[in-house]
């Protein structure tokens, strides 16, 4: 006896599926399972061990003394699991990079390079300075060709884009030696905003640092990334710049890093810079 029925919604042995039959959702036990480490994390002390933080021993130590946080929570437990791509983990208070994929360089730009990672012209870059140090690498917003100084590059794509976008509001401080002596209210006045063409511009700090026969050093901090923003600022209230160092960027400082020389970011630093832009 022939048992099987055809009725409508039953498609025939050759008919295949009636195109207006649905399938029914996935049952979640059947989806793909992630792998046991991305579904599970990895320990917290081992993560933070291979990130030189100190040795699992020494981890466990600071997990004791409560020094270690996870998402800005104290982790009071050992052998906590973590996930090192998207936690964010600090020890003693600042955060630690912990993916191994991504890496930021802070270079001294000397004068005369130009902030580029190739020139069909054939001028220095800095993609000369940094060459294959690692693939993918772009510059963090730029310093002009005469400008010195501190300058990231990094493969952290969103990190750069965020660090250079005026929306976040990294502050980078710069030295520049000017002509000629400084008014005493130039720090009230430069606080307050000054008209340039473009649109109004205000500094978040200004200090003269040294003043020597005719040339005062000046301290300027912003959070502007306008083109020739800070010799176009100081030309405007009288006081043209010679030279120009950008000497830091949001936490990260140049310190003592000579001329055309590189270091890679500490993963404290390129942890602060992240906390910086909320990352
Ligand atoms: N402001 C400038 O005028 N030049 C730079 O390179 C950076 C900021």
């Amino acid at each position: 006896m022939d048992t099987a029925r055809h009725d409508d919604a039953t498609p025939g042995p050759d008919e295949g599926w009636p195109e207006e039959i649905e399938l029914a959702p996935l049952h979640p036990a059947d989806r793909d399972r992630p792998d046991d480490a991305a579904r599970e994390g990895e320990r917290l002390q081992k993560v933070l061990a291979r990130a030189g933080v100190g040795s699992r021993r020494v981890v466990e130590n600071m997990v004791d003394q409560g020094r270690i946080s996870v998402n800005g929570r104290t982790v009071t437990v050992q052998g906590m699991r973590v996930d090192p791509e998207r936690d964010r983990i600090a020890v003693d208070g600042v955060r630690i990079e912990l993916r191994d994929d991504r890496v930021t360089y802070a270079l001294n730009k000397p004068a005369g390079v130009i902030t580029a990672m190739s020139d069909d012209r054939n001028r220095p870059t800095v993609g000369d300075m940094v060459g294959d140090l690692a693939p993918g690498l772009v510059h963090v917003g730029r310093l002009d060709q005469d400008t010195e100084g501190l300058l990231l590059v990094t493969n952290d794509g969103e990190l750069a884009h965020r660090l250079a976008h005026p929306s976040y509001e990294v502050r980078k401080t710069y030295l520049a030696q000017v002509s000629g002596s400084v008014p005493r209210d130039m720090a009230r006045r430069l606080r307050a905003g000054v008209g340039l063409e473009d649109g109004p511009v205000k500094v978040d700090s200004f200090k003269v640092v040294d003043t020597h026969a005719g040339q005062s050093v000046v301290e300027v901090v912003l959070h502007e990334g306008r083109k020739h923003i800070v010799r176009r600022l100081l030309a405007h209230v009288g006081l043209p710049v010679s030279r120009l160092t950008r000497t830091a960027i949001g936490p990260v400082k140049l310190e003592r890093m000579r001329s055309g020389s590189i270091r890679r970011l500490t993963r404290a630093e390129v942890g602060a810079l992240k906390e910086a832009v909320g990352l």
